[in-house]
C-alpha cells in the first residue's frame, strides 16, 4: 500500500508542504509506505488539448509528469494539496489537474459519457484534499479545494476530506496552527483506516 503527496507550492517548507507532509506522517504511523512529489521542483507543462492521449490514455508531452504518472497510477491514495492564488490553485497545480486528463477516456460519439483510470481500479483509489490561504475568511479558499476535488473525482478518485486552513501566510506558519495540524493528522488517518477497511472487505466480497 502506497499513499503519495502532491504539493502545488514552489515552497518547499510552506504552508501546504506543512500539511500535507503531517497527514502523510499519520499514515506512516499506520505502518503505509509515503512518497511526497513537489510539482515546484518539477517541469509540467499545462495541456495542450493536443487529444493524443483520446485513444491511448497516454499523454504525449515528454516532461516531468511522465516521472508523475507511474507513481499516481500505483498510489492507493493520493493527498493533493495547493495554496490559494487568487482564490484558486497555482499555476503549477493547475498543470498537475489538467494533464490528468490523459487519465479519462470519453465516448468518441457521446462526451458526456467518460470513464476515469481510478474508476477502472478496485478498490477505488482515494483522495485528501489539502489547501490553505492567507486571509482568515475561510471562504477566500473558493475554487482551490474545488478545483482539486472535482478534477481528480474525474479521473475517478474517492474524497475522504478536504482540508481548508486560513490564516497562514509566513512560510512554514502552518507548523504553529494546532487546529489546522490536528485537521491534516485527522485526513491522514482516516485515509489509512479506509485503505485497511478496503482491504479486509475485499477479502469478504
Ligand atoms: C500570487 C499569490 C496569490 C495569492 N492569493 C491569495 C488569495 O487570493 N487569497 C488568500 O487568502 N491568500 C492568497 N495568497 C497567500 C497564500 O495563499 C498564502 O501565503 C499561503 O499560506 C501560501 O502557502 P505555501 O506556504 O504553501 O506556499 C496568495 C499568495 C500569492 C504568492
Amino acid at each position: 500500500m502506497k499513499v503519495v503527496g502532491i504539493i502545488g507550492s514552489k515552497r518547499a517548507t510552506g504552508n501546504t508542504a506543512t500539511l500535507v507532509t503531517s497527514a502523510l506522517d499519520e499514515i506512516k504511523r499506520h505502518g503505509i509506505e509515503t512518497e511526497v512529489v513537489y510539482l515546484g521542483e518539477m517541469s509540467i507543462s499545462g495541456c495542450t488539448g493536443c487529444e493524443g492521449c483520446a485513444k491511448t490514455m497516454e499523454c504525449t508531452i515528454d516532461d516531468d509528469m511522465q516521472k508523475v504518472y507511474p507513481l499516481i497510477r500505483e498510489a492507493d491514495a493520493l493527498i493533493v494539496g495547493s495554496p490559494t492564488y487568487f482564490y484558486d490553485v497555482t499555476s503549477d497545480m493547475k498543470a498537475f489537474i489538467d494533464r490528468c486528463y490523459s487519465l479519462v477516456m470519453f465516448d468518441a460519439g457521446d462526451r458526456s459519457c467518460w470513464v476515469g483510470a481510478g474508476n477502472l481500479r478496485s478498490p477505488q483509489p482515494l483522495l485528501g484534499v489539502v489547501t490553505v490561504c492567507e486571509q482568515s475568511d475561510v471562504s477566500n479558499i473558493r475554487f482551490t479545494a474545488d478545483v482539486i476535488q472535482l478534477g481528480l473525482e474525474s479521473v475517478g478518485y474517492r474524497t475522504i476530506g478536504v482540508v481548508k486552513a486560513p490564516n497562514l501566510f509566513r512560510q512554514g506558519e502552518a507548523s504553529e496552527d494546532g487546529g489546522a495540524l490536528d485537521e491534516a493528522r485527522r485526513l491522514g488517518a482516516r485515509i489509512a483506516t479506509t485503505l485497511r477497511l478496503q482491504e479486509q472487505a475485499s477479502l469478504l466480497v
